[in-house]
C-alpha cells in the first residue's frame, strides 16, 4: 500500500483561506519552495530560480494565453504578464487567493492577468483554449490527479504546453510503516493542509495516457532542501506576526514540520521535481 492512501479530509480552500496571510511571512510573496545554488543562499532568488525553471519548461512567446493551476497570491501571473507580454487566467479553490490575485494584478495595474474561482480537477474552461498550462505546486493538493492532468490536456491547444512541478514521492511507504509514523504525517497535515504525494511518473503516465509528449522531467530534489531552513528562519523572525493566524498551535506545527520533511528529503522519501510536455500539434 502506499501513501496514496494515507488522504484524509479534503478541503485545501479553507487551508489556504487561513493561512496565506501568515504564509507570505513564512515562504515569501511566491508561496513554493525555492532552488537554491548554495545551502545559504536566500529564500527569495531560490523560489524565483524555480519560477524560472518553470518559464524555460513553458517556452513562453508574447501572446499567448496562459492557464495558471493554483495561482496562490497571483505572483506568478503578473510576473509573466510583465515579462512576457502574455494573457493569464489564475484559477484556485481559495477565495482569499483570489481577492489577494486580484488586487496584486491592480495594485500593478496588469489588465493581462484575470483570476477565477475554479477547481483544476473540473476548471469548467473551453477545450483547446490555452496555449499553456502551468501548475507551480498545485497538484499535491488534489484529491484526484488524474482528473488535473486530463483538464490540463483537454484545455490545451494543439502544439500546447503543460508545465508542472511539486512535491513528489520518491518511493513507497509500506502500510506499517505509515502506520508507525502516523504522527509524523499526522503534524504534515496540520501544518500543510491534505496532501498526497505521487511520484513524477505518475504525472508523466497521466500526461502520456491524455496524448502530450512528455520532454523533460527534472529531480529537483537537492536544490530544494535549504528550503526548510529558510522557512524555519523566516518563522523565528516572524513568529510573532504570524502566531495570531496560525495559533500557537499551528506555529508549533509548522515549526516541528520543518524537521519531519527534512528527514523525509534526507532519506529519499519526498523530494521535489519538474515536468513538461507538449500537446501534438
Ligand atoms: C503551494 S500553493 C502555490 C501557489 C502558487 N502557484 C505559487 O507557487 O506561489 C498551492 C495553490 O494551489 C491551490 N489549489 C489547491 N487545490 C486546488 C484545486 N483543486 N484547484 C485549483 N487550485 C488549487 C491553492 O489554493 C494554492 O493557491
Amino acid at each position: 500500500m502506499s501513501s496514496d492512501n494515507t488522504d484524509i479530509s479534503y478541503d485545501p480552500a479553507d487551508h489556504y483561506d487561513r493561512v496565506m496571510e501568515a504564509w507570505a511571512l513564512l515562504l515569501g510573496a511566491e508561496l513554493h519552495y525555492g532552488v537554491f545554488d548554495s545551502p545559504d543562499q536566500p529564500l527569495v532568488p531560490a523560489t524565483a530560480q524555480l519560477t524560472n525553471l518553470m518559464i524555460e519548461g513553458a517556452q513562453l512567446e508574447a501572446g499567448l494565453r496562459l492557464l495558471d493551476v493554483g495561482c496562490g497570491s497571483g505572483a506568478q501571473a503578473c510576473q509573466l504578464v510583465e515579462d512576457f507580454d502574455i494573457e493569464v487566467l489564475g484559477i484556485t479553490t481559495s477565495q482569499v487567493g483570489i481577492d489577494e490575485s486580484t488586487a496584486r494584478a491592480k495594485s500593478r495595474g496588469i489588465t493581462g492577468a484575470t483570476f477565477e474561482l475554479r477547481d483544476a480537477t473540473a476548471n469548467g474552461l473551453p477545450d483547446n483554449s490555452f496555449d499553456r498550462v502551468w501548475a507551480l505546486e498545485s497538484s499535491h493538493l488534489m484529491p484526484n490527479r488524474e482528473a488535473f492532468v486530463a483538464e490540463a490536456a483537454r484545455v490545451l491547444r494543439p502544439g500546447g504546453r503543460f508545465v508542472m512541478c511539486d512535491v513528489v514521492r520518491l518511493r513507497d511507504i509500506p502500510f506499517a510503516e505509515l502506520r508507525e509514523r502516523r504522527d509524523e504525517f499526522a503534524l504534515l497535515r496540520a501544518a500543510y493542509g491534505s496532501a498526497r504525494m505521487e511520484p513524477i511518473e505518475f504525472y508523466a503516465d497521466q500526461a502520456r495516457a491524455n496524448g502530450l509528449v512528455v520532454d523533460q522531467v527534472i529531480d529537483l530534489s537537492e536544490p530544494t532542501y535549504p528550503t526548510f531552513q529558510r522557512w524555519r528562519e523566516n518563522l523565528e523572525l516572524h513568529r510573532e506576526a504570524v502566531t495570531p493566524a496560525l495559533g500557537e498551535q499551528g506555529v508549533d506545527e509548522f515549526d516541528r514540520s520543518l524537521a519531519v520533511l527534512e528527514g523525509l528529503w534526507s532519506e529519499n522519501t519526498l523530494g521535489y521535481a519538474l515536468l513538461s510536455a507538449s500537446a501534438p500539434a
